[in-house]
């Protein structure tokens, strides 16, 4: 009999739910959440809120779409770190209610860890072991993974996430929340190598952003004093620009963990993998130095809970599952 669970993933701004079938997606519905707009940031409170409000359709289109019954599932998943606390325990509180109804087991989620595995959603899959480039708008990290469940960080940022960099970039240039998406496509028609910002001389495999970030400030500023109406006619070659150092910067640290590790398997994963840049990048350093890449579906690299059915599926073969007292953990715990 196939392995049927019912996951959820409400860590941030999205409200979703999926079902998986034996390693098999059937459904990955999201709900996205709005009223963060006007405050150009998500508002934690507002988003416990939506949450709450969201989590019952969302859970009932998902078992509808699959076409299973609630009595066909065999355990629920949700996510339970890291992310915000008060986003979490919606989740947590909504999966336990379930799984106590229904009389089957609870699995716990790692958002991160999830993140790596939309990449074994769909075919081809990479091999172990392989490199995982993560790259969300609260994280940034290269993982080395030796099997499904084992993981380890090997490199990170040590302040603001890429999709931080993105989004306070966007800021800057006076672009709504989320900005990530909007510097994607204004760079789409500009010239990347109009405008020079610096790459941080970080050891190891680490990252840094805040120092860009800055420089994007004084650079906006600095030009905007000088030639008034500098920004919004240049927003193209400026997107473009600030697009393409954050890529590299990721970039150049992807190739020297190939080079460290030896492993020549490369994915990357998590909202800023829908990044059109880098993801032209990947496929264009993969053909530089053989690789073989992966890249998740469009659908699956933002926040989507179709990424935590595919690890949950993996910890109910592992039989790792979570007890009631199960608590929500804003940092992250493995
Ligand atoms: O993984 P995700 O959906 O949520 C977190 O777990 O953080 O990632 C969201 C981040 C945001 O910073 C958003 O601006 C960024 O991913 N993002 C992008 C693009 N799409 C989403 N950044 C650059 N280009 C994109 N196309
Ligand atoms: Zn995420």
């Amino acid at each position: 009999m196939s392995i049927n669970i019912l996951a959820i993933e409400s860590s941030c701004d999205e409200t979703s739910a999926a079902v998986i079938s034996g390693g098999k997606i059937l459904s990955n519905i999201i709900a996205n959440q709005t009223v963060h707009e006007q405050y150009g940031g998500v508002v934690p409170e507002l988003a416990s809120r939506a949450h709450q409000e969201n989590i019952v359709p969302v859970v009932e289109a998902a078992l509808q779409k699959s076409g299973l019954q609630k009595s066909d599932l065999q355990a629920i998943a949700f996510t339970q770190s890291p992310g915000l606390i008060g986003s979490l325990l919606v989740g947590a509180c909504f999966a336990k209610a379930m799984a106590l109804a229904l009389d089957i087991p609870l699995i716990g989620v790692h958002h991160m860890q999830a993140h790596v595995l939309a990449n074994f959603i769909e075919d081809p899959k990479p091999r172990f072991p392989f490199l995982c480039l993560t790259v969300s708008g609260g994280h940034t990290q290269i993982v080395r993974v030796d099997g499904p469940l084992q993981m380890t960080v090997i490199g990170e940022t040590l302040d603001d996430a890429a999709g931080e960099a993105f989004d306070k970039s966007a800021k800057i240039l006076g672009l709504p929340y989320p900005g990530g998406p909007l510097i994607d496509k204004y760079a789409k028609e500009g010239d990347p190598k109009r405008f020079k910002f610096p790459e941080p001389q970080i050891p190891g495999l680490n990252f840094s952003f805040s120092g860009l970030k800055t420089a994007i400030l004084y650079f906006t500023q600095q030009q905007e004093q000088e030639q008034p109406g500098f920004l919004a006619a240049n927003m193209p070659d400026i997107c473009a620009s600030i697009q393409d150092r954050i890529v590299t910067i990721l970039m150049n640290k992807l190739v020297k963990a190939s080079k460290e590790t030896g492993i020549k398997d490369i994915a990357i994963a998590g909202g800023v993998s829908a990044n059109s840049g880098l993801r032209n990048a990947l496929t264009h350093y993969g053909e530089k130095y053989g690789w073989s890449t992966f890249i998740p579906k469009f659908e699956y690299c933002t926040d989507n809970a179709a990424m935590i059915a595919m690890t949950a599926h993996y910890k109910y073969i592992a039989g790792e599952f979570v007890g009631w007292d199960a608590i929500p953990s804003a940092r992250a715990v493995f």
